[in-house]
């Protein structure tokens, strides 16, 4: 891994618009960098010659990949589209970065496992995606791996929210807020990980000169449906909250897609490496209340 300060010197970030690529934005330009924020109306990460064309203009030193098609429900029914913007554009990536020099950190996700085990999934477990969106992300992941650039990372990570773009705590609020009743899934566990740590926590690995795949959330683990309680509780936000079943919602909803009942990451190597501790979920969930207070969503 190149020094910090060459490693930081020509940053190229691509997904600057949401809700990772916001915060990561922030966590650098807290340090005083300066990343080049290509939007997505000016480059298409699955456009190979724009792609190209960025980095003879950028020279990057350090690529982050923070751009995917994120709608898990809606990837069912756009694999292809999935495909490329998840996998294939990954693949491109990796060669240019190999070709420039630079580092390459991708963004991946713990819907690469099917959920089987009951212990938190460490970086070597077996894959085995459940879903289009799952499939496509390692897809992403293999083709990096192909075309690997000589340093790259790929940070797995999951159930992630912050004040930019859909998410979950969001829509519960506001759905709450509309007097909606809500039915939240109650037989899926996971690591809600708020996008401003995990942002450091991109930082914190950077820095310390890892290498490979590594897996990254806030510590602990919840269902979906009590970290819906806990959000209204923390928002202050009295609705009606029931609990349902993976399969009666996939009843209610046929096009949806079928998620781990169990995704937990092994976050320890990650600590041990970096020395760089995740705070608890719901630590992370009052400072996501009070920034959505002080500043709307
Ligand atoms: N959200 C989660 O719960 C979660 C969980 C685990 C892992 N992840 C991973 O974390 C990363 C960041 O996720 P996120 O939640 O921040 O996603 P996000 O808010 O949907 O941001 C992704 C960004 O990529 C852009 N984009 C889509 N297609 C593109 C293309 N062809 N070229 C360039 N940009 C494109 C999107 O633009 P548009 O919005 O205009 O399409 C969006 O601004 C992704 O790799 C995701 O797979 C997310």
């Amino acid at each position: 891994m190149p020094a910090a300060n060459d490693l930081y010197r020509s940053i190229l970030l691509l997904g600057s618009e949401g809700m990772l690529g916001h915060a990561v934005v922030d966590a650098l330009s807290r340090r005083g960098h300066q990343p080049n924020c290509p939007t997505l109306a000016q480059l298409d990460i699955c456009d190979q010659a724009a792609l190209s064309a960025v980095f003879d203009r950028s020279r990057p030193t350090l690529v982050l990949n923070c751009a995917a098609h994120t709608n898990v429900d809606l990837c069912e029914r756009e694999s292809q589209k999935a495909d490329d913007i998840n996998g294939r554009a990954v693949g491109t990536i990796a060669v240019l970065c190999r070709s420039n020099g630079a580092v390459l950190l991708h963004i991946s996700t713990d819907f690469v496992f099917d959920g089987s085990l009951r212990r938190p999934y460490r970086a070597d477990d077996p894959v085995n995606p459940l879903s289009a969106y799952g499939r496509s992300k390692l897809l992403g992941e293999t083709e990096l791996k192909k075309n690997a650039p000589q340093h790259w990372l790929i940070v797995r990570t999951a159930w992630l929210y912050g004040r930019y773009g859909t998410n979950f705590p969001r829509t519960i609020v506001q759905a709450a807020q509309a007097g909606k009743p809500l039915y939240v899934v109650n037989d899926q566990t996971g690591s809600p990980t708020y996008a401003p740590d995990l942002a450091q926590a991109i930082l914190a690995i950077l820095d310390s000169g890892a290498r490979g795949i590594w897996h990254v959330t806030n510590a602990g683990q919840t269902t979906w449906f009590d970290f819906a309680k806990a959000t209204l509780a923390e928002f202050g936000i009295k609705a009606e909250l029931a609990p349902l079943g993976s399969q009666q919602w996939k009843q209610m909803r046929p096009n949806s897609a079928i998620r781990p009942a169990y995704s937990v990451l092994d976050i320890e190597p990650f600590t041990r490496q970096t020395g760089h501790t995740m705070r608890p979920w719901p630590a992370a969930l009052a400072d996501f209340r009070q920034a959505v207070q002080a500043n709307g969503f």
